[in-house]
């Protein structure tokens, strides 16, 4: 490897600057020349490539976002656009792309890997989604910051003797509600795993009251419901008042966690060091607690294993 690139892409994720700075400072131990692509495979298509210094990456350990910024771009389906990208790569006589996102980010290297450039992909996105790695790069953090707002939500809600509905991101995954709802000690969790049953809730609910629950706390996966229609229904068909939280983009932000800045970095540094002598597409990921290479085809074609699934636990435990 002479030059190298690094690009993040699709939804922005806490860690995202630790994976940055750990593949960048160990090809900066290796004087190899390091690029930064803008606005993730949009800025490949359009020419927005930096070159990096040790003082671009040194302090952003601890930043949120990503100091590269992300985006997602749908055309990058075409051969066409790829092969844009692939031709700016060849005008800086970059080698080696390192692409930090979630499926679609996976799938669109591979595909650029095709036209003859060796691609490493690194698992970043809060969803926890992507198959080939236990955690990716950014759901810790995020699963802290629903636990904080939980928090705060059952605060409130125990004063005003409330029923708090809240929605957790995580795209068509269930793993951020299903943490975040074991941690916070919520009384239910749904998620597209366990489908919404609203007898059953509405039962538990009931059972809280009888037991002199001050509020009940409710997580709901995005994409499984309208949580506000809901909260509607069980304001009237339940004894508590009922409110709708739907957490947003809150979940996205913030310096990110210990776990999150350590996963990145050791990926980081085991993606770049198995650069040096695989030429195929691979990702890297964590895998019982060791960072493990996968060829990034498998990767892709891998069954989503929850090892998140505290669905029993939370329903016993309330
Ligand atoms: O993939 C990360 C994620 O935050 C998902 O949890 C969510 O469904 C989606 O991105 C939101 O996308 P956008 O930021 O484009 O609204």
């Amino acid at each position: 490897m002479k030059k190298i690139a690094i690009l993040t892409s699709g939804g922005d994720a806490p860690g995202m600057n630790a994976a940055i700075r750990a593949i960048a400072l160990e090809a900066f131990q290796n004087n190899v020349e390091v690029y930064g692509i803008i606005d993730g495979f949009k800025g490949l298509v359009n020419d927005n490539i930096i070159k990096l210094t040790k003082k671009d990456v040194i302090d952003i350990i601890s930043k949120g976002g990503t100091i590269l910024g992300s985006a997602r771009l749908d055309s990058f389906k075409e051969e066409s656009v790829r092969i844009e990208a692939f031709n700016n790569l060849q005008k800086y006589g970059i080698d080696t792309l390192f692409v930090i996102g979630g499926n679609g980010t996976y799938m669109g290297a591979l595909k650029l890997s095709q036209l003859g450039v060796r691609v490493v992909g690194l698992p970043g996105t809060i969803d926890n989604d992507i198959e080939s790695t236990d955690y990716s790069i950014g759901f810790f953090t995020s699963c802290n910051t629903i636990v904080d707002c939980i928090e705060k939500l059952r605060d409130t809600s125990s004063s005003h003797h409330r029923l708090a509905l809240v929605e957790a991101m995580g795209r068509y995954c269930g793993d951020l509600s299903m943490r975040s709802a074991l941690a916070s000690g919520a009384d239910a969790v749904y998620t597209r795993e366990h489908p919404f049953d609203k007898a059953e809730l509405v039962k538990l609910i009931n059972q809280k009251y009888a037991e002199g629950a001050k509020s009940v706390v409710v997580v709901i996966a995005e994409h499984l419901l309208d949580i506000n229609a809901l909260a509607k229904e069980l304001d009237s068909e339940t004894p508590y008042e009922a409110r709708a939280t739907v957490l947003g983009h809150l979940q996205r932000g913030g310096s990110p966690v210990v776990e999150d800045r350590v996963n990145a970095t050791l990926m980081g540094s085991v993606a770049y060091n198995s650069a040096k002598d695989n030429p195929n597409p691979f990702v890297v990921g964590i895998k019982n607690g060791s960072v493990v290479t996968i060829p990034m085809e498998e990767a892709l074609n891998m069954d989503k294993n929850s090892n998140n699934d505290f669905y029993e636990l939370v329903k016993r435990l309330n």
